[in-house]
């Protein structure tokens, strides 16, 4: 019988699969759930596959051709920068990710960081827990009406985010090279250079995928543009930003503070972290698409893809084509 086999679910400890299990008993296939940490532990569970979902672990040319009868890998979530897309082209095996199943749960985060940081709620409380009450402590806030915010990326993450936080007054611009002009238009968002993005924007956002092209996008380079006093928020993955860079610029008031759900090197469980160390950073464990609704949403479409693949179907969420 046709198979689908989940290989890291140790990173969901609080889930049974119960969606993946229904779907993919009424499908007519078996469902596996592993704990690989290694290729040669995907490898071996996995032998028999038609189809891997996947949350971490990398899945490279060495796991591909040694899976013959894989026809799909699902990635458990947005970004699909774990997976070699181009070898399993090669390998005939069709790559797909759920693009738009934490679509307000990002977006409310990025608004929750919007607004703690321009607000210091956690600043504020950090102080106060060390005996300080002081209405001074950190830099000076500022009305979210007189801000402008920057959003780099325009995708489907930076839209909702867009439409989310519009109504609270602030300007709202966005750079995205990829997309056309009417993309801005129909949402009603100011379209901006790079270069005029640094030069306005109060608050710098970023949600664009992690690629070669955007690694360490935000460099020192990058930051020596950007307003004194800036604030940084990165919901979409760590090494876009470069994470000495952003210390740096932390330490020197240049960054007044930042808030990242994602870092360049995850987990971190050294107390004494750079990022750690500066207290005008704001750190949350890559949770941004974790809600209930969205957790229910993401397993009931991984698992609705693979059936889909089983199937002999095109899935809808391909990133290749076989
Ligand atoms: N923290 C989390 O829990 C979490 C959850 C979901 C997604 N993410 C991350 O958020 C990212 C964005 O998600 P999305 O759904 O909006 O993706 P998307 O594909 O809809 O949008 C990404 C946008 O970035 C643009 N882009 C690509 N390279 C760019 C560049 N160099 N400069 C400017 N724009 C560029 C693309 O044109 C696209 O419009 C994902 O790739 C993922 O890494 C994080």
């Amino acid at each position: 019988m046709k198979k689908y086999c989940m290989l890291d679910a140790h990173v969901y400890p609080d889930s049974d699969f119960h969606q993946e299990k229904e779907i993919l008993e009424k499908a007519g296939y078996t469902f596996e759930i592993g704990n690989c940490r290694t290729a040669e532990e995907i490898i071996e569970f996995a032998k028999d596959a038609e189809v891997i979902g996947d949350v971490y672990l990398p899945i490279t040319e060495e796991i591909l051709s040694s899976l013959p009868n894989l026809k799909g890998v699902v990635r458990y979530g947005v970004g699909y920068d774990v997976v070699d897309v181009e070898a399993c082209t090669r390998h005939h095996v069709y790559c797909c990710n759920q693009p738009d199943y934490c679509l307000e749960d990002v977006a409310s985060l990025t608004l929750a960081m919007l607004l703690d940081l321009t607000r210091k709620v956690t600043f504020f409380d950090r102080s106060c827990r060390r005996g300080e009450w002081n209405v001074a402590y950190g830099y000076p806030p500022h009305r979210l009406s007189e801000l402008t915010l920057g959003l780099i990326g325009f995708g489907n993450i930076a839209r909702t985010t867009y439409h989310m936080i519009k109504p609270l007054g602030c300007r709202i611009i966005a750079y995205d090279p990829f997309l056309p002009d009417t993309v801005f238009a129909e949402n009603g968002c100011e379209r901006v250079s790079l270069e005029e993005l640094y030069a306005c924007a109060d608050v710098i956002s970023v949600h664009v995928p992690h690629t070669p092209s955007t690694y360490h996008l935000i460099d020192d380079k990058a930051i020596a543009q950007m307003k004194d006093g800036v604030m940084l928020i990165n919901t979409a993955r760590g090494p876009i930003i470069s994470q000495d860079a952003l210390v740096a610029g932390c330490r020197s008031g240049k960054i007044a503070a930042a808030a990242l759900d994602v870092v360049e090197k995850e987990p971190i469980h050294d107390v004494n972290h750079p990022l750690y160390e500066c207290g005008n950073i704001i750190v949350t464990p890559h949770v941004a698409y974790n809600t209930v609704e969205a957790a229910d949403a993401l397993h009931c479409r991984c698992a609705e893809t693979a059936v889909s693949i089983m199937n002999g179907e095109v899935p809808r969420t391909r990133v290749n084509m076989r």
